[in-house]
């Protein structure tokens, strides 16, 4: 019975929540006497009002509740019944709002200001999933401190990022957002954008918290279909949804959000057991939680909560600290204290993780802090931090196939054909998070090319990605049908020694509530391809997108595939600088691609069957599709150089018993013509464990500088914190038995050495 009760404690299924004890003491944290203290002063409503966050009065990032008119909104921060208020952002709305808080209510407390700061705040860096492609944790961390330094100088402290989900659908409109389908690389990046967000000192005035999220499962929802059910067992939610947010808590990640979906049944907002238990109690997180826009009240929509009372009931139990935008807190929490139906206790423990967050971003020390008009006005869009995403999105750019050298491009004597809307549009690469970032921004590809006057460049749109509008909070447009511009481009391809077609997604085709069920080329863009093709075969294809696409015809056809995602502000720059070889491309893949929608989820860490996945002669009985390969298009870590890399096999030495490691070593040497660099990736299989492994797990990765026909022998050392997994029970387990290492440059490398740990 006792082993049933855990079960289902871990599964989150059919756990009531009762008032649970508040395990966490915050009395290390050197501002803990103060909060104390402040505590004592605040009344009830007082307290709740901490727990209480608002939109602002102009943008919006959510459905608009009803009672969010701003007369109410100043009246409640008035009264000290708003801790926080998301979507304010300029030092003077900072000021104004921030003032109210701090001189027009009795205890003076001031806001937290929360925006999402995704991917930069004016100069948008790559959407991160483009940036994960680069595997460079640098150049991550300071895209990140990039994106807090002007966000932190226009008044805001707190971003809602990173989104460290990990997913295998690309019909998800939000794989944009996160860093992909591999918990061990989305926990390195997850580290890497907490540190770049909050630095060192969370009260610097460059420095703003940042908030893991989406706790937790977003990235399995059913079918891709964003806020959908996710159901998924214990394998999957410790190995692979929760390394990136334990890791961020290991970075003292100072809030997390929970999420708007089902956990097995049970809504993540309203889960005891991940908040309190997992996050709070076993994590030790010191931080606060924050619900996702109106999750709270949502729960009655996913029929948890059978009215708003209960859902505030529910949450706050949970260890929900803040509510955005439900209302529900400021509405119901003091009559359900009052009637004992939620102990004090609860309440003050939420505060107290919010009043300590805003101690430590400097807020009480000076409310103004985030506030100055000259910082403001000197920071924010400078050429330095352009400097910033033009080294990031250059190193984002996967070089998906490059067949009889067709890049990079010669920079003079030439007539190239530039072709696709996607080629001249300034707006799309900036993405569907690109909060200050104004339209129309970006460098375009026809720009970027433009810089570069040695060949002759002609450009034909060739035909439309989507019509109709497409912004923040719209949804985006049916694709165009219309086919009229075909002529022009084909007439240009024709003229072209070589063509360069951008093709892909609008920047608002991905995000939030931009699920897809297809994966191809949006519209008439494949049409076009072929059509263009057909007169000229010196194809060079750029991808703009914002997630994996299913590209079979363009991958056997086309002899030049370039990765570019969105991109952000620099991203016709970067990509100009890459087809002319000014920049070596060394991204890898952070998903895998498929060949066609039916495979997803398709992903490498994926377990064994029972059956063959290599075709029985004459039967039918192995695993497999009739009418598709197994194998993805693009692998995950797959990603080619202009040079070649060659691996030596793998020598190992077996320190385990006096060291506690096993030590691998590959000799990676530049074959090629260019100096280029490589992510060496290291890759373990447990061949047999009580809870079966997956065929491979990334354990591993370095980037390496090499130049033409120089070698360099890469070492990796193998831990109990690489050999294990977490079982069925949460419990980290090392097995002994046979394990296979790979190293080399994709997760689809046979260069492998099989150990025994004894
Ligand atoms: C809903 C999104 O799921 C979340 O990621 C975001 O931070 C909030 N809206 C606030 O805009």
């Amino acid at each position: 019975m006792k082993k049933l009760f855990l079960l289902m404690l871990i599964l989150g299924i059919g756990c009531t929540p009762k008032d649970p004890q508040v395990m966490h003491s915050s009395n290390n944290n050197p501002y803990a006497k103060k909060v104390d203290s402040l505590l004592a002063l605040m009344t009830l409503e007082e307290k709740i009002g901490q727990m209480n966050q608002y939109n602002g009065f102009w943008d919006v990032t959510g459905p608009s509740p009803n009672e969010g008119d701003a007369a109410k909104k100043y009246d409640n921060l008035r009264k000290g019944w708003v801790g926080s208020m998301l979507n304010v952002r300029g030092v003077a709305e900072v000021r104004k709002v921030q003032k109210i808080a701090v001189e027009e209510s009795r205890l003076g407390i001031p806001l937290i200001f929360g925006y999402d700061v995704i991917h930069g705040y004016k100069t948008i860096s790559p959407i991160p999933l483009a940036e994960t492609a680069s595997w460079d944790l640098e150049a991550i961390q300071n895209s990140a401190q990039v994106a807090a330094t002007e966000a932190a100088a226009a008044g805001i402290n707190w971003t809602f990022a990173p989104m460290v989900d990990v997913t295998r659908d690309a019909r998800w409109g939000r794989v944009m957002e996160g860093a992909g389908e591999d918990p061990y690389l989305g926990s390195l990046v997850a580290k890497a954008r907490v540190k770049g967000f909050q630095g060192d000192d969370l009260s610097a005035t460059n420095t703003i918290a940042a908030c893991a999220k989406h706790f937790a499962g977003y990235g399995f929802s059913e079918a891709g279909k964003d806020y959908n059910t996710v159901d998924i067992g214990t394998n999957t939610l410790y190995n692979m949804v929760f390394p990136p947010f334990e890791a961020c808590v290991e970075a003292d990640v100072k809030t997390f959000m929970n999420s708007f979906n089902q956990l097995n049944g049970v809504p993540a907002t309203g889960n005891l057991f991940l908040q309190r238990d997992i996050l709070k109690e076993l994590w030790d997180f010191q931080g606060f939680v924050v619900s996702d826009w109106g999750s709270i009240g949502e729960m009655i929509s996913h029929g948890f909560a059978s009215d708003g009372s209960e859902a505030a009931r529910l949450a706050v139990l949970a260890g929900s600290d803040m509510d955005m935008e439900s209302y529900l807190y400021i509405k119901h929490l003091k009559d359900l204290v009052d009637s004992k139906a939620v102990s004090e206790s609860l309440i003050d423990d939420a505060v107290r993780r919010i009043l300590l967050v805003k101690y430590e971003l400097g807020l009480f020390e000076d409310p103004y802090r985030y506030c100055d008009e000259v910082l403001e006005a000197t920071v924010i869009d400078s050429k330095a931090h352009h400097e910033t995403v033009l080294d990031m999105a250059k190193k984002s750019i996967v070089l998906l196939k490059n067949d009889r050298q067709m890049l990079p491009l010669a920079k003079d004597g030439q007539k190239i054909a530039l072709i696709g809307a996607l080629a001249a549009d300034k707006d799309s690469p900036l993405g569907s998070w690109r909060i200050a970032g104004e339209a129309n921004t970006a460098v375009s590809v026809l720009e970027g090319l433009q810089v570069y006057t040695g060949n002759k460049l002609t450009y034909a749109k060739g035909a439309d990605v989507t019509v109709g509008e497409t912004s923040f909070v719209m949804e985006s447009k049916i694709n165009t049908s219309d086919t009229s511009g075909f002529a022009e481009a084909i007439k240009a391809a024709r003229n072209a020694d070589k063509v360069v077609l951008v093709l892909g997604e609008n920047g608002f085709q991905t995000g939030e509530g931009r699920s897809r069920t297809r994966l191809d080329l949006p519209g008439v863009q494949q049409q076009l391809l072929e059509a263009v093709f057909n007169v000229n075969p010196n194809v060079i294809l750029v991808l703009n997108n914002g997630r994996p696409l299913a590209i079979p015809w363009a991958a056997e056809h086309i002899p030049a595939i370039v990765e570019a995602w969105q991109l952000g502000s620099e991203a016709g720059h970067a990509i100009a600088q890459v087809l002319y070889g000014d920049y070596n491309p060394s991204g890898k893949l952070p998903m895998s691609f498929p060949r066609n929608v039916g495979q997803v989820p398709i992903y490498y860490n994926h377990q064994m069957t029972g059956r063959n996945t290599e075709p029985v002669p004459g039967l039918v009985f192995w695993t497999h599709y009739s009418d598709e390969a197994n194998t993805p298009l693009f692998p995950f870590g797959h990603g080619l150089s202009y040079t070649t890399f060659e691996y030596s096999p793998i020598t190992l030495l077996d320190d385990f018993a006096s060291k506690g490691s096993i030590t691998l070593q590959t000799t990676v040497t530049n074959i090629g013509n260019y100096d280029g660099k490589e992510i060496v990736q290291l890759y373990i299989h447990d061949l047999f464990g009580s809870v079966a492994r997956p065929v491979k797990e990334l354990k591993g990765m370095q980037l390496i500088a090499l130049p033409k026909g120089v070698s360099k022998t890469v070492t990796f050392q193998l831990t109990h914190k690489e050999l294990g997994y977490y079982t069925n029970e949460g419990k980290w387990l090392v097995e002994k038995g046979a394990f296979d290492f790979y190293v080399g440059g994709s997760s689809a490398t046979t260069n492998k050495i099989t150990y025994e740990l004894k």
